[in-house]
Parts: C-alpha cells; sequence; structure tokens
C-alpha cells in the first residue's frame, strides 16, 4: 500500500475555542456592523481570515527567542538574518522591517514618485494602496488565464508580456517606477508565477532599462508550484529554484509572517548598494537603525529560522496538500471555487454562488458574513470592497471578480478542522436560493476601506 504522506512535525502545544452559538453569532455580526475585521477573535471557532501572522512557530523558532541579540546596532541577529537572506536569495544588502507594508514603504519611497506608472500582477492591497497613495497608478498586467475561475493553467500568476511590453514602449521610461512581480499572486488566487515568466520580464526589464521587484510573501509556496508544475524543474531543489527566482529581480519586498512562519517580520533586499543606502535612509526615519527596522533581536532570529522551516520540502508539500484537501471537499459538494486551488488559500467564486445578490450589494461580503453565522469561520471578502473607489471618480471599482478566501494558517488546523470548514460553506450552499439582499455601505474611509468600514442590512 502507497502510504499517505503527513505533516512533518508534531504538536506540542495547543490553544482552546470557543464553540459559540448561531445566536450569538447573528448578534456578534451584527454588533461588528457586518465586517469581521469588528469581531473579537474569541467570536470565532476557525480563523481563516488571513494566512499573515498567524502561523504555528516551531520549539526551534520559539527558543531562538532567548538567544535573540537585542543590541541597538550591529545585533547577532541582525547578521544571521542577513545570512539567511542572503543564502537564500542571493542579494547581498537587507534592512529588516517589522512587516510587509513597511518593507514596501522603504522601497516605494526611494521609487515611486507622483503621476508615475506601476506594472505588475494585479498587486495586493496594501501594495495598490501605498502606489494611490504617492498619486502614482498601478497597472495590472496578469495574464488573461487568471479571469478564467476554472481554466486548470498552471500558472494565473504570470505577467502577459505582451502587455508589459506595451507599457514600457509607450510610457516615458522616467515614469515607470518598477516592475512588481507578487509570487504568488494573492489576488489572483494565490496562483503562482512560473520561472520562464520571471525570465520573461527580466528580458524586458533589461531591453527597456526597469528595475524588477519581487513581492515576494509566498515565494517558498511559489517554488513549490514550480517544482510541480514546470518543465525541467522537477529535480531541483527548493532552494535551486528561489535562488533562480530571485537572480531575475533587482531586489525585492517580504512580509515573512507568511512564508517565513513568523508572527511579525519583514524585510526588502537589494542587489544594488546605491539603491539600498538610499533605502537606508527612509528606513532610519521611519522604522529604525538600518540593522533593525525596529524588529527586535529576538523576532529577527525566528524570522531566520523560519526561513529554513519554510522553504523544507516536506513541509511545503504538507501545506499546499492541505490547500488542496479544504479544496477538493468543497468542489465535491458543489461548491464553485478557483482551480486550480491557490497556494495559501481557496477562493470561493461569490458571485456563481450567490447569484440572487446584486454586485451592488457586494456578494462576497453576503458569503462571508453567512459562512460565519453559520459556523462561526471567518474568512474575507476579495472583492467590490477590498477593490474600493476609482481615486478619480470616486466610483464603486466593480473588479472582475467577487471572491471569497478561506486562507489557512501554517501549522495551526488539522485536516479535520478543514473538513468542518467545508461541511459549514456546504450547509449556506444548500440555502443559497433563500439568500437574496445584500448591504449598503454606512461608514467608510478613503483608503484600504474594507478594514474599517460598517455595513447595514438592504
Ligand atoms: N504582499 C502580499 C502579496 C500580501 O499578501 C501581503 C499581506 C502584503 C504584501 C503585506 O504584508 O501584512 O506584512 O504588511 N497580506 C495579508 C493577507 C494581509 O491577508 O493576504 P503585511
Amino acid at each position: 500500500m502507497k502510504l499517505p504522506t503527513f505533516e512533518p512535525y508534531k504538536i506540542k502545544m495547543t490553544e482552546p475555542v470557543y464553540t459559540s452559538s448561531r445566536e450569538e453569532r447573528e448578534k456578534w455580526i451584527k454588533d461588528a456592523s457586518f465586517n469581521v475585521f469588528n469581531l473579537k477573535s474569541e467570536q470565532v471557532i476557525i480563523d481563516l481570515l488571513t494566512d499573515t501572522g498567524t502561523g504555528a512557530m516551531s520549539d526551534r523558532q520559539w527558543s531562538s527567542l532567548m538567544t535573540g541579540d537585542e543590541s541597538y546596532a550591529g545585533s547577532a541577529s541582525y547578521y544571521n538574518l542577513k545570512e539567511i537572506v542572503t543564502e537564500l536569495t542571493g542579494f547581498p544588502w537587507v534592512i529588516p522591517a517589522h512587516q510587509g507594508r513597511a518593507a514596501e514603504n522603504i522601497l516605494f519611497s526611494v521609487l515611486v514618485k507622483e503621476g508615475d506608472i506601476v506594472p505588475g500582477n494585479l498587486l495586493f492591497d496594501t501594495l495598490t494602496g501605498q502606489i494611490e497613495f504617492r498619486k502614482a497608478i498601478p497597472v495590472d498586467c496578469t495574464v488573461k488565464e487568471a479571469n478564467d475561475l476554472y481554466s486548470w493553467f498552471p500558472f494565473k500568476g504570470n505577467i502577459n508580456l505582451a502587455k508589459l511590453e506595451d507599457i514600457l514602449r509607450n510610457n516615458p521610461h522616467e515614469k515607470i517606477s518598477c516592475v512588481i512581480v507578487s509570487v504568488t499572486n494573492n489576488a489572483a488566487g494565490g496562483q503562482p508565477v512560473s520561472m520562464e515568466n520571471l525570465r520573461g520580464v527580466r528580458g524586458l526589464a533589461d531591453k527597456y532599462g526597469i528595475k524588477v521587484f519581487l513581492d515576494a510573501t509566498r515565494f517558498a509556496e511559489n517554488a513549490f508550484f514550480i517544482k510541480n508544475r514546470e518543465t525541467d524543474y522537477a529535480e531541483k531543489s527548493i532552494r535551486e529554484i528561489v535562488l533562480e527566482m530571485f537572480s531575475y529581480a533587482d531586489g525585492m519586498t517580504m512580509s515573512a509572517k507568511e512564508d517565513a512562519i513568523v508572527n511579525t517580520g519583514g524585510f526588502s533586499a537589494y542587489r544594488d548598494e546605491e539603491l539600498y543606502r538610499k533605502a537606508v535612509g527612509i528606513n532610519i526615519v521611519y522604522e529604525g537603525f538600518t540593522t533593525s527596522g525596529g524588529m527586535p533581536g529576538r523576532d529577527m532570529n525566528a524570522l531566520a529560522r523560519g526561513l529554513t522551516e519554510g522553504t523544507d520540502q516536506e513541509y511545503l508539500k504538507s501545506r499546499i496538500d492541505q490547500i488542496s484537501f479544504l479544496g477538493s471537499k468543497l468542489m465535491e459538494y458543489g461548491i464553485p471555487v478557483i482551480e486550480p486551488f491557490g497556494g495559501h488559500a481557496v477562493y470561493i467564486d461569490a458571485e456563481r454562488f450567490l447569484p440572487m445578490v446584486p454586485k451592488e450589494e457586494f456578494p462576497a461580503q453576503v458569503l462571508v458574513c453567512e459562512i460565519y453565522v453559520e459556523g462561526g469561520i471567518r474568512c474575507s471578502e476579495v472583492g467590490t470592497l477590498m477593490a474600493n473607489r476609482n481615486p478619480i471618480t470616486h466610483e464603486n471599482r466593480y473588479p472582475l471578480n467577487e471572491f471569497v478566501r478561506l486562507a489557512v494558517p501554517r501549522r495551526v488546523y488539522t485536516d479535520n478542522h478543514m473538513a468542518y470548514v467545508a461541511a459549514v460553506v456546504k450547509n449556506v450552499f444548500n440555502r443559497k436560493g433563500n439568500i437574496n439582499k445584500g448591504f449598503r455601505i454606512k461608514k467608510e474611509e478613503p483608503i484600504l476601506r474594507h478594514f474599517t468600514l460598517e455595513l447595514e442590512g438592504m
């Protein structure tokens, strides 16, 4: 008999979960103005809001906290971190950050100015926010296959190279800050970018003299997909693949709270010393000293260790297998999910799930709230609320798709939890014929509104 694969770790510590009643949840979601970001965590049974900072650290990571070096300058923990980052990526210049958006702020402060264009693959909300905050324009160049939710195209995170070239050719050189490639592509469903595509982006960037940066938040999961889906990479190690991926970039930003399995942390890294020096200036003004970026030494140690664990092939296999277990169960129940499943999450096609709720009433958010009430599962909307308004016309931007994202924290939940999640979603699916009304917005902020907005029933 072929032996099943299993998680390459055992569980040493647990955290209790309160099983609430439906009546409690109905009250709590109303009190939270139908925004799950306003719920208290103890009101949640299974939290699939995000895979960011919610992973379980290993005993090695916890013990590395004790040996953190808290020196203001030149901390040994910084050099630990720098060593592993350079080993994995080839970038010699590294600035720690407390999370991804701090690293992005530093890079964009150096590169992006008002009126600039930033092409990339469906940049994620915080990246788009940072670009638009600077009155620059993010331009999505993701391949058209990303819009065909049910095609098994293996690299739906890829950049459409013809579109990218059009932009690079037809805009003044000084207006293009850089090209940003997110690996994996969160906004498109956690879909990977192929090595061939990264090579193609590099070729165009060289041709037009533009720099390329990777938003490397989920680089290890991306490498795992390359190994399993791209010709010529099956025999390569994850480390070899990672090194080649970064060889096509001039630098990177990283939220380490995902693939480095830490509760906080991030960094930016650079090939070019001059750019690094400029970034250091911004880092010192906003974040902290060059060798900390505001990160305690202990957290840099845990992050350094997490980069090694997060790029372990057996761990990555069990991680991606768990997402696939959840996705397959949902498919078995007839629930419309994006295929192939992403690396960190399963995305439900909310428009197909709830065809009776009009787009103007935020169907994905309605589904998020229904799933919460049904079984205490918190997940997130990746739809019109997250897409925000057009900064010029202030009209709602309706994205091509309304998704509900079930993002799975790393090393936290078992497959039994996933089976429960799938059953809850199925129960909502069974009564979808009775769900035909959505929400209107009661209160919202101009930037990244989905985190704080308040809704009311129609
Ligand atoms: N880039 C990507 C692709 C992300 O998914 C995130 C965060 C960031 C950058 C920003 O990192 O949160 O450390 O500042 N994504 C989280 C999510 C919030 O739920 O997908 P951060």
